[in-house]
């Protein structure tokens, strides 16, 4: 269950993103982040998880990082943001100190294609949000983070499969994975490594 610390800071960055989606803000001055349901499908994904550890790659103002965080309090586990506009990152610090999550989730501030290469750990929750273009690239460098039993989740692969769509496709064909499109918001490509 939400507390109603998380659910007061989720609330007011819907009404914050709605607003700067009406008033037309410049995209890279948006959060762009997930649609709630996409948000309660991640919870879902992981709270049920025992020391789930999560990487996610795209934090912005942290709307998902603290669903996210919240779902890890369950059961145990860690969320780790990588982020590179330092806007967001004080934002997203900010707000992930507000729902009270501090303890769950940490940020890494700076170029995923530069942070990730260095983080030793491996997840069992790999959560792909950053530019549609890089998703390729960015998965390859958090590929061997992701033992068998962990699962990716892509987002924007219906709303953007003009670029994605050779994502998806290349996820169901690999031997390694079983992957489907699931159908939700944007678009969800979701893989679980087998090997
Ligand atoms: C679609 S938004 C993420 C939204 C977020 N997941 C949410 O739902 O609240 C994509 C974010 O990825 C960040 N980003 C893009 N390329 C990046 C990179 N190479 N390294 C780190 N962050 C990156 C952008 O600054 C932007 O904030």
């Amino acid at each position: 269950m939400l507390d109603e610390r998380v659910r007061a800071v989720l609330e007011r960055l819907e009404r914050q993103d709605a607003g700067e989606r009406e008033q037309k803000v410049a995209r890279e001055q948006r959060a762009r982040q997930v649609a709630r349901t996409t948000g309660q499908f991640l919870f879902a994904l992981v709270a049920p998880q025992t020391d789930c550890e999560v990487l996610e790659i795209g934090g912005s103002r942290g709307y998902s990082s603290i669903w996210l965080a919240a779902s890890v309090r369950h059961f145990g586990g860690r969320v780790l943001s990588l982020e590179n506009d330092p806007v967001k990152c004080e934002a997203w610090r900010a707000n992930v100190a507000e729902a009270g999550l501090n303890g769950w989730a940490e940020l890494i501030e700076g170029d995923a294609y530069e942070t990730l290469p260095a983080i030793p750990d491996v997840f069992d929750v790999c959560f792909l949000d950053a530019e549609k273009e890089d998703y390729e690239r960015l998965l390859e460098l958090a590929r061997n983070k992701l033992e068998p039993g962990a699962l990716i989740v892509a987002d924007n692969v219906l709303s953007h499969s003009e670029t994605l769509g050779a994502y998806s496709r290349t996820r169901q064909a690999d031997p390694t994975l079983e992957s489907v499109t699931l159908p939700l918001d944007r678009g969800l490509e979701l893989s679980v490594v087998l090997a």
